[in-house]
């Protein structure tokens, strides 16, 4: 396959950024769309040029580093997959593509493809967690029994990656998916009942410092979130939240 790419390329965080086109031939139609990136790059390099950098770890769906703006799409045209399972036999021979960076007030632009998503981390960090005390003997998880259902939802909830596609694809930037889906890992268990009203207030206080924006109900971050997470998480965060300010 011979491309033309359309690539967002910017220095560093003060760049102001454009677009740079690049022809690229022999592309196979089995390569993932990030080992197209690496072709582009091998050659760029051989240039003497600066390769494009972008996010990527594990390329398996896992890690949630991958985070590439497709053809205007978080993750690309394919449904349910992250950019590293994204495969060039989406696209034809002759194809031109757009590749941006996730865009968002609060996950500016490093370098090319990259931003920053440290402001998940620190969401993370204001509540999405248990205290278990594992001083002397650690608890076995199965001594307390989980009906299949609730383990089931919660399970659903827990497999959000972080990746942010839910944040770039909404037209308000916002956070919602993500912090409910970490919300809901562990307002569904038993075991997430003790901090759970100081949970999803530090949680939502911390999004909104991060500057993300309102949820409207669009749905685009569902369509776009690979792992399927569902707006009945929202819903759900919504309704942690009214209990926990009530009781506050
Ligand atoms: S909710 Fe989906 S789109 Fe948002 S961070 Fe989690 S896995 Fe990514
Ligand atoms: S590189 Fe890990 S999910 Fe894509």
């Amino acid at each position: 396959m011979k491309l033309t790419l359309k690539i967002w390329r910017q220095k560093n965080a003060k760049d102001t950024g454009k677009m740079v086109d690049y022809q690229l031939d022999g592309v196979s139609p089995d390569m993932s769309f990030l080992e197209m990136l690496d072709v582009l790059n091998d050659g760029l390099i051989n240039k003497g040029d600066d390769p494009v950098s972008f996010d990527h770890d594990c390329r398996e769906g896992i890690c949630g580093m991958c985070s590439l703006f497709i053809n205007g799409e978080a993750h690309g045209p394919d449904r349910g997959v992250t950019t590293c399972q994204l495969h060039m036999r989406k696209f034809k021979d002759g194809d031109t593509i757009y590749i941006e960076p996730f865009r968002a007030k609060a996950f500016p632009v490093i370098k090319d493809l990259v931003v920053n998503r440290s402001a998940f981390d620190r969401i993370q960090h204001a509540g999405g967690f248990i205290s278990v005390n594992t001083s002397g003997h650690t608890i076995d998880a199965n001594t307390i029994p989980i009906p299949k259902h609730d383990a089931d939802r919660a399970f659903d909830a827990a497999t959000c990656i972080g990746c942010g596609a839910c944040v770039a694809s909404c037209k308000n930037s916002s956070a919602m998916l993500f912090v409910s889906a970490k919300v809901s890992q562990f307002a569904l268990l038993p075991q997430g009942q003790v901090e759970a009203a100081d949970r999803v207030l530090n949680m939502v206080a911390q999004m909104d410092q991060e500057g993300f924006g309102n949820c409207t109900n669009t749905g685009a971050c569902e369509v776009e979130c690979p792992k399927g997470i569902s707006l009945e998480n929202i819903a759900r965060m919504n309704r942690e939240y009214l209990s926990a300010s009530i009781k506050g």
